[in-house]
């Protein structure tokens, strides 16, 4: 089969459930990883023959698709920061809006040598990503998923970023100091995982959806920490989702946190929160630091 051939009978075939995108676009994404070539090279060569192993592993991938199952997923890779990295079901697919959290938080890092902490790394786009903008950063990753923290392993080496990792519960076993918290823990209230589309729902994993029944649970609880987290001056960026930046500002404060910002996403959402932890006062208590 051609090209313009193989784009047509996928681009049918995901109709169905790629709607709400373009499934032209989906299929010529398909095509152009299972041949290895740029996007482009599909449009001018249309009636280029494809070998008749790439056609069936393309056709397969189509096939997966149409099931649901993310196209990145299906292809082993999602884009970062201008960076590929690498993703599985482990670990949730890294999402456009947490390039607004990265960028406030490369601006607000030291240049010199910062001590930066990523809570919940997942694949580990935002520890890799601040390792290698950062050179000399110290660059600690947690993740309270042990697959999780593989598949992140794995893109630290990948991309040779000088980042430590620590499988736990948010970072309880780990000791105060950080310069930079970042932190796009799950946030979605677990009533409504269930009105999740399929793609979500199916194959991404619940520990990085789940936030509790009002989806604040789990970054509540690293507030509850940041004092004992944080360097004096210390900022901590979190990603959260629609309502509430309100609430979760209000419990910040109440552990005596600044509030520094609060960055809109492009629908609108408020969807990060910037804490500063104040340059003086009493040290905060470091019990139950391990290490
Ligand atoms: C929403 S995903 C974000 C992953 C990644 N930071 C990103 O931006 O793409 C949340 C991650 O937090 C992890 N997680 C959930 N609860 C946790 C906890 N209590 N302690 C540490 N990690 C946790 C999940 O395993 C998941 O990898």
């Amino acid at each position: 089969m051609t090209v313009a051939e193989l784009l047509a009978l996928a681009a049918a075939r995901l109709a169905a459930v790629v709607a709400d995108t373009s499934p032209r676009r989906e299929a010529q994404f398909l095509l152009a990883r299972a041949l290895a070539v740029p996007e482009s090279w599909l449009l001018a060569h249309g009636d280029a023959r494809v070998a008749e192993g790439a056609a069936a592993e393309f056709l397969a991938w189509v096939q997966r698709r149409a099931r649901g199952e993310p196209a990145h997923y299906i292809v082993g890779s999602c884009p970062f920061w201008g960076r590929e990295f690498a993703v599985s079901p482990a670990a949730l697919l890294p999402r456009p809006e947490t390039e607004l959290l990265l960028e406030r938080a490369l601006a607000l890092a030291p240049h010199r040598q910062p001590r930066i902490l990523d809570v919940g790394t997942g694949t580990g786009c935002l520890a890799v990503t601040l390792a290698l903008e950062r050179p000399g950063a110290f660059v600690v990753a947690t993740d309270a998923s042990a697959e999780a923290l593989a598949l992140a392993r794995h893109n630290v080496r990948r991309w040779g970023a000088a980042v430590h990792l620590a499988c736990g519960d948010l970072a309880h076993h780990l000791q105060g100091g950080w310069q930079v918290v970042v932190a796009n823990l799950p946030y979605l209230p677990s009533a409504t995982l269930a009105q999740l589309p399929l793609e979500i729902r199916h194959f991404e994993p619940r520990l990085a959806l789940d936030g509790g029944e009002t989806g604040t649970q789990v970054v509540r609880a690293l507030v509850e920490d940041l004092p004992r987290l944080l360097a004096p001056a210390g900022c901590a960026l979190l990603e959260l989702g629609q309502g509430q930046a309100e609430e979760v500002a209000q419990h910040a404060r109440s552990r005596g946190l600044e509030e520094l910002e609060r960055i809109v996403d492009l629908g609108g959402v408020e969807r990060v929160l910037v804490l500063q932890r104040q340059q003086e006062g009493p040290a905060p208590s470091n019990s139950g630091a391990t290490g």
